[in-house]
């Protein structure tokens, strides 16, 4: 079996900080350790990019759970994944308000600018969002940011961008396209 293809297991690879990160975040639930497998799995995904089968296991193992357990969270909320999505993500809002001012429009502008192909729009069930060939983007529709006054709106990596018209798309990728 050739090895060089072969990704270490996340879990073999936790530093001291996330770890430190992970035992503060369960304190928080002493009545159940369960419901600490939200934060944890954003721990885990910010961290590693995103959540493989040892981060799981893992996780389940920490919160006396089943893998099953988390598995369900990872493959049934979108934002999480078991594979890795583009270095920056573009969440482009598609809910009513800025579904009205434009945002299909301006996700397909995302994805001309980024490279990521317009027909792939879905994911979820622990996929990646749509990626460029190059690794450097994912789009993605989101719903509501919760930013409904300045629509269009986008989520990109941690960042909101509001008001954005077809032609800010451009700028705005050369802005997040560092490396
Ligand atoms: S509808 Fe887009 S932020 Fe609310």
């Amino acid at each position: 079996m050739m090895t060089s293809d072969v990704t270490p297991p996340q879990a073999d690879a936790i530093p001291a900080e996330l770890l430190a990160e992970i035992e503060e975040s369960i304190t928080h639930y002493p009545v159940s350790k369960r419901s600490a497998s939200l934060p944890l799995l954003h721990l885990w995904q910010n961290h590693f990019g995103y959540i493989d089968d040892s981060g799981i296991e893992w996780i389940a193992a920490k919160l006396e759970l089943t893998p099953v357990n988390i598995y369900e969270l990872v493959t049934f909320y979108p934002w999480f994944r078991r594979e890795a999505a583009g270095k920056t993500v573009i969440r482009v809002c598609r809910t009513l308000a800025c579904a009205m001012a434009g945002a299909y429009g301006i996700r397909e502008k995302f994805c001309q600018a980024t490279g990521v192909d317009v027909d792939h729009e879905s994911h979820g069930f622990g996929h990646a969002p749509p990626t460029s060939s190059d690794g450097k983007f994912s789009v993605e529709f989101v719903e509501c940011l919760a930013s409904c006054g300045t629509a269009p709106v986008a989520l990109i990596n941690d960042d909101l961008v509001e008001n954005i018209t077809p032609e800010d798309v451009p700028n705005i990728v050369k802005e997040y396209d560092v490396n």
